[in-house]
């Protein structure tokens, strides 16, 4: 079985129609919002082509996370009154909703519960890099929030058809679920997301926090700070149980993340103890 397995993750990752897609406006304004000269008019303008995007982005601008107690009634009013940054996370969380949205049997999560712990690490993640003052890239770290666990939605079929022996390897060999994963199916789910992210053209900071979210510490150099914070937050959200599926409850910190980012313990204690108001965060943006 392990063969086939192999050879069938091969096709789908070596054939990139195979993979999930996404609106091609998300990819789009993910990649002009990182130029730092882009009009406000150019960005709205391309949302505004995609009506049914216009629609959900209009409703989660009016959220109660994302709105600043302003009724927003279009994309232009939004980009002046949110930032553009704001607005580049509000519609990759309106892309990406059906795909994460659903329920991924191989690592028993219940529909919705990878797409709740996709928006816990953005926001969780978000609030990390506002804390230790790297406001410039919080919007990237909720991004790369929601995203990092796309692979999941790929790999999950086969996990499901290899389980008993990715939880023996676990066994045997005592190593974490990722690296059985990785052994058993020729894949893991970091390496199919990074594949996901080429397809959609999202940038390369993005495809760094999908490849290395479980291993901070082999991030180029160039992308290790904002692949750290997106490992605390992911760590974190998944020691307070939020996202636990059949990757079970083994989650390390990265020694090397928490220096990157500069983590004291008593912060981290402090993150970890304020869960719940993460949870209440991720309720306000519907
Ligand atoms: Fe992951
Ligand atoms: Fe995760």
């Amino acid at each position: 079985m392990q063969a086939q397995i192999k050879q069938r993750l091969e096709q789908i990752v070596n054939n990139i129609g195979q993979l999930p897609s996404m609106p091609d406006v998300a990819g789009r304004v993910v990649t002009m919002v990182g130029d730092p000269d882009v009009a406000f008019n150019k960005v709205s303008e391309e949302i505004s082509k995609d009506q049914a995007i216009t629609t959900n982005v209009l409703k989660l601008c009016n959220s109660a996370y994302f709105s600043r107690g302003k009724e927003i009634s279009s994309i232009e009013r939004a980009a002046v009154t949110l930032g553009l940054k704001e607005v580049k996370d509000i519609v990759v969380v309106a892309a990406t909703k059906s795909l994460l949205d659903k329920e991924i049997i191989g690592y028993d999560l219940a529909k919705g519960e990878l797409w709740k712990h996709g928006l816990a690490v953005a926001v969780l993640a978000k609030n990390i890099a506002n804390l230790k003052n790297y406001k410039d890239i919080a919007d990237i770290a909720f991004t790369g929030g929601i995203i990092h666990d796309v692979g999941k939605t790929v790999l999950a079929l086969y996990v499901q058809s290899a389980f008993k022996e990715i939880v023996e390897t676990v066994e045997q060999k005592q190593i974490t679920f990722q690296l059985a994963e990785k052994e058993i199916m020729g894949f893991d789910h970091q390496e199919i997301g990074e594949k996901i992210l080429q397809k959609w053209s999202f940038p390369h900071i993005l495809r760094d926090i999908v490849r290395y979210h479980h291993e901070p510490e082999n991030a180029p150099e160039e992308s290790k700070l904002i692949v750290s914070i997106v490992h605390i937050a992911n760590t974190i959200c998944l020691m307070g149980g939020i996202g636990i599926g059949s990757d079970g409850l083994y989650h390390q910190l990265s020694d090397e993340a928490i220096k990157a980012v500069g983590m004291k313990d008593a912060e981290l204690e402090n993150i970890y103890a304020n869960l719940p108001d993460v949870i209440d965060q991720v309720s306000a943006i519907q």
